[in-house]
């Protein structure tokens, strides 16, 4: 069966501590499915600040860097990695701009909130920063492999 060429492209979402304690995760999960991407990893941990630091490593220098750190310490986050064409780009327009103030309703953070230091998801920016987030946070063992039933076809 023909498939997109870039069919297999990968994305790191990740609900943010806010996300998780105000129980948005079905929500966003479900936002992904609908759109048509596929769940090929997903885990619950609290990270490490070591971890952290090299999640966000541009940003070390950064004034809000150490309150970033802590807030996203602070409670479990929810790290998935989404397969899909165009996921990379496609889910930062779904996820919306990193200000919920100019984020549009329809975008998660358009619609879920209000603060930069509390956007509830994060989401890569790159296919690099993609490449580099998802072997920074899942072992290639934890990233699952499987046919969609009714996978989008070019014939
Ligand atoms: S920058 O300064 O342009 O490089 O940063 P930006 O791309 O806008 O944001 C990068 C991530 O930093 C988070 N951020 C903040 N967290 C806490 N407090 C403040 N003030 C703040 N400003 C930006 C922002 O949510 C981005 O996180 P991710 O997880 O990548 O979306």
């Amino acid at each position: 069966k023909a498939t997109l060429p870039d069919a297999r492209e990968r994305t790191l979402i990740a609900v943010k501590p806010d996300g998780v304690q105000r129980r948005l995760v079905g929500r966003i999960i479900q936002r992904f499915e609908q759109r048509g991407f596929k769940l090929v990893g997903l885990k619950m941990m609290t990270a490490s600040e070591d971890l952290l630091s090299e999640h966000y490593r541009e940003l070390r220098t950064k004034p809000f860097f150490h309150s970033l750190q802590s807030y996203m310490t602070s409670g479990p986050v929810v790290v998935m990695v989404w397969e899909g064409h165009n996921v990379v780009q496609t889910s930062r327009t779904m996820v919306g701009p990193t200000n919920p103030t100019v984020a549009q309703a329809g975008t998660v953070r358009g619609d879920f909130s209000i603060h930069v230091s509390r956007n509830v998801v994060h989401a890569s920016d790159s296919l690099e920063g993609a490449q580099r987030e998802i072997q920074l946070w899942f072992e290639a063992k934890d990233l699952l492999d499987w046919d969609c039933c009714d996978q989008m076809s070019t014939s």
